[in-house]
């Protein structure tokens, strides 16, 4: 399968670390394709925990090249720190290379994302104010363009750009937040030291992913946030700015749609969300606290405790359709573990009308009253279940369902984070 997508089936933090890390050990190269900052991946090799944001997950194989797309975009700070990081806990980043194309957020996109935020007030997004949404507005917006990671390379060309964008930035950080403005040369020397560090990693990585498919190597195309998060086929506005579903990893990083053998949709055996927007299976109870704790529910980015509700088959189901997905990858079903009863909304009910796909207008979501369909539970750990006959019947039951709803098969179920706790089928 030389181009398999990993795509998070929800509103992010599905697991998609782990299971791109697994995956990773077979693939010549991971590839990031779209966001930034804002992700965060965790994996954990041999009781240690690696939390990353921008590197992708295939990182920890020392075989595998692991690119950033030109579809990503890239704090340069951020990215000196990870690799800086990586690097004191013996990590080789020698494989990372990063797209000449993608483009880069500055101290401003920041800066201005937080003022956004303000700005909005009641309604704001609950971005991880990473500058997200104003690096890619200046990236699509083009006026004056937005700068990329091939401009890293030369001060001069930097610096000039800089004073460019401020130009037209300082207007709104003055005018439109009352903002004091920004001075060009103290943007330049606040990411200047992460310069020499990041240089050595731009790359015209298009020739590199061409030569690995026409090798027939494997590569992997991984996610970062979730298909509700999509700028399109999200709860606009409370999305991202990019395209995280299947689509995107195509756009990202120039792959022809018919060049991708798999799409491998992870689903988290219940529900979370960060930041504010829709959510019908939402639990403010006793039961979602539970969730929550137990399944260690807090953002890697920015520490929000997520939002935490039962399993939506219906996201799920429309999920796989958006995406294709030819499987799913079941991730935490072992927080489930010790509940009477679990339960699965199969449809919803929008003022008296049954819906079993999310509606293409997502702000009727809303109003979306789930209808649940409530399964046995199972009261023991499945923590150290290897195979699907370790798992309790209760638990199979209840894949099975996920199965039915998505329409593909489970090609594995995480029952703990390390690597070795995942039931592969
Ligand atoms: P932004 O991507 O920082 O602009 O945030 C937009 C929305 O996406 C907010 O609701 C964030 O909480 C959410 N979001 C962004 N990245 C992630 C992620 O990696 N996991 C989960 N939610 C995310």
């Amino acid at each position: 399968m030389p181009a398999t997508v990993i795509v998070g089936a929800q509103w992010g933090d599905e697991g998609k670390g782990k299971i791109t890390d697994i995956l990773a050990e077979r693939a010549s190269a991971v590839i990031r394709y779209q966001g930034g900052s804002n992700a965060g991946h965790t994996v954990v090799v041999n009781g240690n925990e690696f939390k990353l944001h921008l590197i992708p997950s295939g990182i920890l194989h020392p075989d595998t090249t692991c690119i950033m797309a030109a579809g990503t975009i890239i704090d340069p700070i951020c990215l000196r720190d990870e690799i800086e990081g990586l690097r004191e806990r013996g990590v080789s980043c020698d494989n990372l290379r990063v797209s000449v194309n993608a483009h880069v957020i500055m101290p401003y996109h920041i800066l201005l994302d937080g003022l956004q935020e303000e700005a909005r007030g009641r309604s704001s997004i609950g971005t991880t104010r990473r500058g997200i949404g104003p690096t890619y507005t200046d990236k699509t917006a083009r006026m004056p363009r937005s700068i990329r990671m091939a401009d890293l390379m030369d001060d001069d060309v930097l610096r000039a750009l800089i004073a460019d964008q401020l130009e037209h930035k300082n207007i709104i950080i003055e005018r439109c937040y009352g903002h004091e403005p920004l001075d060009p040369d103290a943007v330049f020397a606040e990411i200047a030291p992460a310069l020499p560090v990041v240089r050595p990693f731009v790359a015209d990585v298009r020739s590199m992913v061409r030569e690995a498919l026409a090798n027939d190597e494997t590569v992997l195309l991984e996610g970062a946030q979730g298909t509700f998060l999509d700028l399109d086929y999200g709860t606009y506005p409370y999305v991202t700015s990019s395209h995280p579903v299947a689509g995107g990893a195509c756009l990202g990083t120039a792959i022809g749609p018919t060049e991708i053998d798999a799409v491998i949709a992870v689903v988290k055996a219940y529900t979370t969300r960060v930041g504010a927007g829709s959510f019908p299976t939402e639990l403010e109870d006793e039961v979602g606290n539970g969730l929550r704790e137990r399944g260690s529910e807090y953002g890697t980015t920015t520490g929000r405790p997520r939002r935490c509700g039962w399993l939506d088959g219906v996201a799920l189901r429309t999920a796989a359709e958006l995406n294709g997905a030819t499987a799913i990858a079941v991730t935490k079903l072992d927080v489930l573990d010790g509940l009477d009863t679990v339960r699965i909304a199969v449809a919803y009910d929008i003022n008296g009308k049954r819906h079993e796909r999310m509606p293409e207008d997502l702000d009727a979501l809303a109003d979306a009253q789930p209808v649940y369909e409530e399964l046995p539970g199972w009261q023991q750990s499945i923590c150290e279940a290897r195979t699907l006959a370790d798992l309790p019947e209760q638990a199979r039951a209840y894949i099975d369902r996920m199965e039915e709803l998505a329409g593909c098969a489970v090609w594995g179920v995480s029952v703990g984070p390390s690597r070795d706790q995942t039931v592969l089928l």
